[in-house]
């Protein structure tokens, strides 16, 4: 049975994130390099990225190199790189065809400068898409992110631009690089880790958390409408008794 049919289209979350991991271990499965694993991903981008858009998912964060991830072996790190080149380049049409804006959050000024380069020129070529907007997280740390929101707040009480009693919840929002989207709904992690690796920690304060054991590459629409259906029956109570939500 195709499970999209069983998809309530009236109570999709506004706003998925997903961490696509084990591309590594898929490609050693098949005694493959993790180059492979990383280009074998790829795909399950494009088609996570058509899916979500088809169905009316209005924010989709993608998490694809960590802060961590510069750690990696040079060559692996070089091979990622380019990887992520060629797929803006490649993925232009299909933004452009479903009406997708590119957005990125992250440390970009630590990406090499032709890849800044090419974000930014898919970025604004896709400006004004309204049906989702595609956020990819590049060296991308969520203790960095709050970091410099603490810098760049402390800065302003400093000059007298926000005063201390002021600070609160949305402020805190506008200083993160994710102040133009809405809070996480739906989180998912592929390939059985059960953790978070530094991804979006203010942001999923609330959300649902979905964990599946396929790998990043074996990622497929059913698994994602798997996550969305998961989601669905769950009762969002943000504190509150079941009692109070049913009203
Ligand atoms: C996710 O797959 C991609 C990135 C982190 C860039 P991994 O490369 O982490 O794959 P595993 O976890 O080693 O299998
Ligand atoms: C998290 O995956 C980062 C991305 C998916 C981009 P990792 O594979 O780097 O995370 P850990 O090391 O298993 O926590
Ligand atoms: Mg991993």
């Amino acid at each position: 049975m195709n499970l999209l049919e069983s998809i309530h289209l009236d109570n999709l979350p506004k706003h998925v994130a997903i961490i696509m991991d084990g591309n590594g271990r898929w490609a050693k499965q098949k005694g493959l390099l993790r180059a492979f694993g990383h280009e074998n991903g790829t795909k399950s981008v494009r088609t996570t990225v058509e899916s979500c858009a088809k169905l009316g998912i209005e924010n989709l964060t993608l998490y694809a190199f960590s802060t961590e991830n510069w750690n990696r072996p040079k060559l692996e790190v070089d091979t990622l790189m380019k990887l992520l080149v060629h797929s803006l380049k490649n993925e232009l049409k299909t933004l452009q065809e479903n009406n997708i804006k590119l957005n990125s959050i992250g440390n970009l000024n630590r990406l090499p400068k032709s890849i800044q380069k090419e974000l930014n020129e898919v970025i604004t070529l896709t400006k004004d898409n309204s049906k989702m907007v595609l956020t990819l997280a590049l060296s991308y740390g969520s203790r960095e992110e709050l970091i410099n929101a603490i810098k760049n707040i402390s800065d302003k009480v400093k000059n007298n631009t926000i005063s201390i009693d002021t600070i609160d919840e949305s402020i805190i929002n506008e200083h993160l690089y994710t102040h133009n989207l809405p809070e996480v709904d739906l989180l998912i992690r592929t390939s059985g880790e059960h953790r978070i690796s530094n991804f979006l920690l203010w942001q999923i304060a609330y959300a649902e958390l979905f964990f599946t054991d396929v790998l990043w590459p074996d990622f497929t629409e059913q698994h994602l409408y798997e996550a969305i259906i998961s989601y669905q029956k769950r009762e969002r109570r943000f504190g509150k008794t079941s009692e109070q939500i049913k009203k």
